[in-house]
């Protein structure tokens, strides 16, 4: 059965087809064109399925995020679906899931590469919307040292002498930078390559989201996680249709007039740590 009959349906990617990002392309992509990235086959099928089965109209294609030849053959074949108006960035690992080269290299240079890389198909009108942390809030940078950032090429981001003396020492404090470090990559696109190709990008910072990747956490040594829920405003965890909704809204019309900006949702947890009612170890 032929379920949709329209054609030239806008493009919406995600590259990272897990929890969060699933959750965000099931609110937002009906009647238009899904196409998943991961590098894992189970949870691109895992995925796909679930979609296909709502309705949804998705292709797939294993992509490494790490690989820039393979993150451009997944640009070039979402061009070759049709008119690209649409980015989901949520590929990443977690401290208790990687080294922290491996962070450093996935969700900074990587997620860094996917930006400029996305930011060259994507049509006038369209948004982007990059996964950070709420642990991009935890590890302040200098601003001196923001504004080096801003200006080194993200495949020169790892000689840095702050990356290299603060981010290597352990996985914690690589996520954290990290993911601060999408903050910025997020501003410089909004204002050149995605202000040059007329389109939008945003990123938004989770709070603990439950999903297979935060059961990771769950289970790692130490009782940071509960100690922030039970220290933060809404004493609860978050769930991923929480996000989509903002997800959503960020890509979507309501937003045009936002870009280059992060949106904390975090239940309160950086509120809690800024203002000293709760002290993390
Ligand atoms: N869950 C949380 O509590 C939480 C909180 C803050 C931020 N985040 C961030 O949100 C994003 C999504 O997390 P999630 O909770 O949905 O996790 P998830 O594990 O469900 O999704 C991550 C997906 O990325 C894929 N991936 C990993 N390495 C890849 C690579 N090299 N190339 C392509 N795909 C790759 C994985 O296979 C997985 O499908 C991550 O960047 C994570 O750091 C999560």
């Amino acid at each position: 059965m032929i379920f949709d009959r329209n054609e030239n349906k806008e493009v919406i990617i995600l590259l990272g087809a897990g929890a969060m990002g699933t959750a965000i392309v099931r609110r937002f992509a009906s009647g238009r064109k899904v196409l998943l990235g991961d590098i894992s086959e189970s949870n691109l099928k895992k995925a796909s399925d679930d979609l296909k089965y709502s309705g949804y109209d998705v292709e797939t294609c294993i992509v490494d995020a790490t690989d820039k030849k393979s993150v451009e053959e997944f640009a070039r074949m979402a061009e070759s679906l049709g008119t690209v108006k649409y980015y989901i960035h949520t590929a990443g690992a977690s401290p208790s899931q990687a080294s922290p080269e491996h962070i450093l290299k996935l969700d900074m240079v990587a997620t860094g590469h996917a930006i400029e890389t996305f930011g060259k198909v994507m049509a006038r009108g369209g948004a982007g919307l990059i996964i950070s942390s709420q642990t991009g809030y935890m590890y302040p940078i200098p601003y001196e040292i923001e504004q080096e950032i801003l200006n080194t090429d993200k495949d020169r981001l790892s000689d840095l002498k702050f990356i290299k003396e603060t981010a290597y020492q352990n996985s914690g404090l690589a996520y954290m930078i990290a993911k601060r470090v999408n903050h910025l990559q997020v501003m410089k696109a909004a204002a050149g390559s995605w202000k040059k190709a007329g389109a939008r990008i945003n990123s938004i910072s989770p709070g603990i989201i439950v999903t297979p990747l935060a059961y990771d956490e769950f289970n790692g040594p130490g009782t940071t996680y509960q100690n922030m829920i039970d220290n933060s405003a809404v004493m609860r965890t978050g769930s991923i249709d929480e996000i989509a909704e903002a997800g959503a809204f960020l890509l979507g019309e309501h937003a045009k007039f936002i870009t280059g900006s992060d949106l904390l949702i975090d239940g309160g947890v950086i509120a809690s740590i800024r203002t000293g009612a709760y002290k993390l170890h």
